[in-house]
């Protein structure tokens, strides 16, 4: 049915919270099979609810193999609580031995929002990497960057255009003819954004995971799309018993797997291309691979869908000594959205929403005593009745932001829904636990500060 189809605009501040839908709708994946290495109240809490491709990043660190995290700042607002999600979960991938990369997308700032590139300098470093810096992430191992000045972003958004079209952007964000370019071209720099940490000048081949809200879902979703369009070398599920290896044909690689301009096949070159595939899937142990240059294909009957990230890297790897770009689709997390101070939705552009990480400790206390409350209208009431932890602000803030104690936060739910601690006493606890985090944050990005541009990659700063 179509209304049932929930929308997801990266745009708006207007999201969807149907998140089990969306989890139906796009195809993400939950976490019941993953074992997360030691989870952070985030993952315990089930915040980050989704993900596409984890496996291959946890599976990376596990074998203790490299893997990159990239994630990107709209450098338009100041930043607030909800932001802060994604940079815990970059800070946890860190600690698991990730190489971290971020954009400041001042180009797609300066096009959807109409902040000069100067602003949006200024805006990315004192409010946003001022703040990553006391949220405790590495400068060693860090790399933020402009999208203005990498010009491989920039280029490879140009260049993968050609595996997208104005269907695809209709279908995914619902554009129409009068959709102005910006809205094409923003997230084409994002493509290139997620992709270049892959490339060989950033880090090669590896697993990339883009932790993000659910609202940046449609940018990965065309990301992984692109990139699975451009590669030379598929691997898909056998009709038969295995796994089955095939060709993709593209004006890029016809000459050097074997087609040549006049149509004819060079035979030669076929073998060789086939003999390099056999060459290279032969280190991962199969006892048969079975080569086809006259079918184009190639099987692997003892291969399970287990095998096929690795022979998927394999492929990859190969495409890219033959001269193609050998793009990995993205690996992603997505988180819940904190609600807003109102009860309704939390946004930059709605001061009244949200707690911003520069507000000082007072305006802070006082937005939580004025925030909506999961509780009666009358004490007795409450008492008898019980409050709502699921809507109550100051019990949500606790949860997704200053309390890490699983043990007491699970007594705070169920001593306010049985009605022993009233919504005043709830938001007294939050006060109290906010003015400790926020006095302890702020000191730390007073020690910190002096970070600041040491997380600027080379070419930024
Ligand atoms: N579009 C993102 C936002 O609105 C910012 C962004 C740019 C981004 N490039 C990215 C996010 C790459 C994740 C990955 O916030």
């Amino acid at each position: 049915m179509v209304a049932d189809k929930v929308n997801i605009d990266p745009w708006s501040s207007n999201q969807s919270t149907d998140y089990s839908r969306i989890i139906d709708q796009f195809g993400l994946s939950d976490f019941s099979n993953i074992t997360m290495p030691k989870p952070s109240h985030l993952h315990r809490r089930g915040i980050v609810f989704a993900h596409r491709d984890l496996d291959l990043v946890i599976n990376a660190h596990n074998s203790n193999e490299s893997f990159g995290v990239l994630t990107g700042l709209m450098p338009s607002g100041r930043m607030h609580l909800g932001h802060s999600m994604v940079i815990e979960q970059v800070k946890w991938f860190q600690q698991l031995g990730g190489d971290v990369t971020i954009a400041v997308a001042d180009l797609e700032s300066q096009a959807t929002r109409g902040v000069g590139l100067a602003k949006g300098r200024e805006i990315a470093l004192q409010e946003y990497v001022a703040n990553y810096a006391a949220l405790g992430l590495d400068p060693q191992k860090t790399n933020v960057y402009f999208q203005s000045t990498r010009s491989v972003v920039q280029r490879l958004g140009f260049q993968l255009g050609k595996r997208t079209n104005l269907n695809e952007f209709e279908s995914i964000y619902g554009f129409k003819g009068d959709t102005n370019l910006a809205h094409l071209q923003a997230p084409m720099v994002q493509v290139g954004d997620i992709l270049h940490p892959q490339t060989e000048e950033y880090g090669g081949l590896r697993p990339i995971v883009v932790p993000v809200g659910v609202d940046q879902d449609p940018h990965l979703r065309l990301t992984r799309g692109i990139a699975a369009k451009s590669n030379w070398f598929n691997v898909n599920d056998n009709n038969g018993p295995g796994l089955l290896v095939g060709l993709s044909i593209q004006e890029e690689n016809a000459e050097i797997l074997g087609q040549q301009p006049n149509g004819r096949i060079d035979r030669n070159k076929v073998a060789e291309v086939f003999n390099g595939i056999v060459a290279k899937l032969s280190g991962l142990g199969f006892s048969d691979i079975n080569s086809n240059p006259k079918q184009g294909t190639i099987v692997i009957p003892g291969a399970t869908q287990r095998d096929k990230a690795k022979i998927r890297m394999k492929l990859l790897e190969l495409e890219r000594e033959l001269g193609g770009m050998g793009l990995l689709a993205p690996s992603s997390t997505y988180h819940h959205f904190a609600i807003g101070l109102t009860g309704d939705k939390m946004s930059s552009s709605k001061p009244k929403t949200t707690i911003f990480l520069n507000d000082d400790v007072n305006t802070i206390s006082k937005k939580i005593r004025k925030a909506y409350s999961g509780g009666q209208s009358t004490i007795e009431e409450h008492r008898r009745l019980g409050g709502n932890p699921d809507v109550d602000v100051a019990y949500q803030y606790m949860m997704y932001f200053f309390e890490d104690d699983d043990n007491y936060l699970a007594e705070l739910n169920s001593d306010y829904r049985n009605g022993k601690i009233l919504a005043g006493e709830m938001k007294q606890i939050c006060v109290d636990k906010a003015t400790e985090w926020m006095t302890n944050h702020i000191e730390l990005r007073d020690q910190t500060n002096h970070l600041v541009a040491e997380f600027l990659a080379n070419d930024s700063k």
